[in-house]
């Protein structure tokens, strides 16, 4: 049989239409799929798989785009190449980008298509999850523990909590032992990675908010960092939970950071800053003490022996740690020469409050922080002043653990609310006193920066808290 020309035409025309729709790219279930200018087909729509629970389809920009490229998607399995001229349709969406990425979330019973429009040269991921949109923003925040002149200490955000442990019972009421170990933690934590970037790069502004785009980065002086460069995970305080941990050097001295964490590679939190101190700053970070679990910061120490640029248990001298272990274990026994367990001394703390609080407030007296004054912001002198107290050098330290070092640096005060903490949570009997506020509190700690300083009222202090997610540290809060 022959077909008049035109016919033909057609013919091959609606062939090769069938084709690109049956063979259109079928985007697997949970996993993450990278198309860049070269590598999306001529029609860029892609079959999405059909599904008996809610899918989510994700989108995420690799790199900033004047004009970013549109996705869309359809739950309507005629339509196989949806676009801005089907939006009237009830089953075609837009994903909308916030921050370089956006998804879509519902059900596609019968399958259905995604497709991109103004694709441009912008590197996108796209997922199709059916556990939750695999881009998110998350609100979420890193937590500072401390800068030197070089090295930051950085948290992830928590990801696990830890499991409550039986509170112990009269008659055998056991306490944790003064050097205390930590509970298991999970086997399987999160993939974490952190992106630090000096704040004043003028790219980071327009950088999308995602994990491609962080790990493409070519930012000067910006970098990743994974778990395999981690101090592996810490439980720096058992109700917020497990977090990574990283100790990073070779930073610049007194230069503004901004830091995000992305979890399992594409959800990315908030960002935060960080300040590095002065290249005249001498003091060292001390981190990893399990029996002071929240001391994360820079000490007046002697430096670690080489090669060690930071201290944790294995380079802090005995004559440091061993007095302040015995202090730890006299005041437990003094503790429980109380009937804990069976007797109460309020009806809203308990003997193990009490060791804990006051277990906090022992390792922010016996390791004083250094700190520096915050470099002229110049703008904003509505900023409290932090809580720091001049050293001369060779002064004799402010701890009773500590010896003189030869150069001068300045106290961080801790928080007077890590007194008072102590001092609520433990029997009277122990003598157990804060400084009050109207005498000489601020001779030895910071006050009225989390709560007001008035004598027994909480909150209503000018910064609200110890330290903020820019960087600004007010008082040692451990
Ligand atoms: C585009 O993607 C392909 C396949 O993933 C990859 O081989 C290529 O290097 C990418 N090109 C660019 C410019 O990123
Ligand atoms: C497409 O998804 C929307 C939103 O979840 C839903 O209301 C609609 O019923 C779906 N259409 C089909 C054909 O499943
Ligand atoms: C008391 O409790 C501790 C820790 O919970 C336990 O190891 C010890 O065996 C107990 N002692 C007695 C006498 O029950
Ligand atoms: C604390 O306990 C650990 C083992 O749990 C031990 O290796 C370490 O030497 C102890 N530290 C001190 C100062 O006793
Ligand atoms: C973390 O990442 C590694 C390598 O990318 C992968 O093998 C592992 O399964 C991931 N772990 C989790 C919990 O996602
Ligand atoms: C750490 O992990 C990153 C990303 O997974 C990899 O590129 C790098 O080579 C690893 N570094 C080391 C020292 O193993
Ligand atoms: C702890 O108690 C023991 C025994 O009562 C005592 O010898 C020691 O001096 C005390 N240590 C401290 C630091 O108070
Ligand atoms: C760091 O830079 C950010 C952005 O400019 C700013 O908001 C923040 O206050 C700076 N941090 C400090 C401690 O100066």
């Amino acid at each position: 049989m022959f077909l008049p020309l035109e016919l033909t035409v057609l013919y091959i025309l609606h062939a090769q239409l069938v084709r690109s729709q049956q063979t259109a790219l079928q985007l697997t279930l949970n996993s993450l799929h990278t198309f860049n200018a070269s590598s999306l087909p001529k029609v860029p729509s892609f079959a999405l798989p059909s599904s008996s629970s809610e899918l989510s389809v994700s989108v995420a920009l690799c790199s900033a785009e004047a004009t970013p490229p549109r996705f869309f998607v359809t739950n309507d399995s005629s339509i196989s190449d949806p676009s801005a001229d089907d939006l009237g349709n009830v089953d075609v969406f837009e994903i909308s980008l916030d921050d370089g990425s956006g998804s879509w979330t519902g059900a596609v019973p019968n399958g259905g298509y995604f497709a991109v429009s103004n694709a441009g040269q912008t590197p996108f991921e796209v997922g199709v999850s059916d556990g939750g949109p695999m881009h998110q923003l998350l609100d979420n925040l890193p937590l500072l523990g401390d800068t030197t002149l070089n090295e930051v200490l950085l948290f992830s955000p928590p990801f696990s909590p830890s499991p409550p442990v039986d509170p112990p019972t009269y008659p055998n009421y056991t306490l944790p032992a003064a050097n205390t170990s930590f509970p298991v933690g999970p086997t399987t934590p999160p993939n974490v990675t952190l992106y630090v970037s000096p704040t004043s790069a003028s790219s980071l502004v327009t950088m999308p908010r995602t994990g491609c785009a962080m790990r493409a980065s070519n930012v000067a002086g910006s970098f990743n960092l994974g778990a395999n460069k981690s101090e592996g995970i810490w439980l720096r305080d058992a109700s917020e939970g497990w977090r990574w941990q990283w100790l990073v050097g070779g930073l610049t001295p007194l230069t503004n950071y901004t830091v995000y964490a992305i979890v399992d590679e594409t959800k990315v939190s908030e960002p935060i800053n960080f300040v590095t101190k002065s290249a005249s700053f001498v003091c060292p970070i001390v981190h990893s003490l399990p029996y002071c679990p929240t001391v994360n910061y820079a000490v007046p120490i002697a430096p670690p022996p080489f090669p060690f640029t930071a201290h944790a248990t294995n380079t802090l001298p005995n004559t440091v740690v061993d007095p302040l272990l015995q202090v730890l274990t006299n005041f437990t026994v003094s503790l429980t020469t109380f009937a804990c367990g069976r007797d109460q001394y309020s009806p809203l703390v308990s003997c193990a409050d009490c060791q804990q609080a006051y277990r906090n407030w022992l390792c922010a007296v016996w390791f004083p922080r250094c700190s520096e004054a915050a470099p002229e912001s110049g703008s904003d002198s509505q900023k409290p002043m932090s809580a720091l107290q001049a050293q001369a050098p060779s002064a004799t330290p402010r701890s009773p653990g500590l010896s003189p070092i030869s150069s001068s640096y300045d106290v961080l005060l801790p928080c007077l609310e890590t007194c008072t903490a102590a001092d609520r949570a433990c029997p009277n009997f122990l003598g157990f006193k804060c400084p009050i506020t109207r005498f000489n509190a601020a001779d030895s700690y910071g006050v009225g920066y989390v709560d007001s300083g008035a004598d027994g009222v909480q909150g209503g202090g000018i910064a609200g808290t110890a330290q903020d997610r820019y960087g600004n540290v007010w008082c040692n809060q451990t």
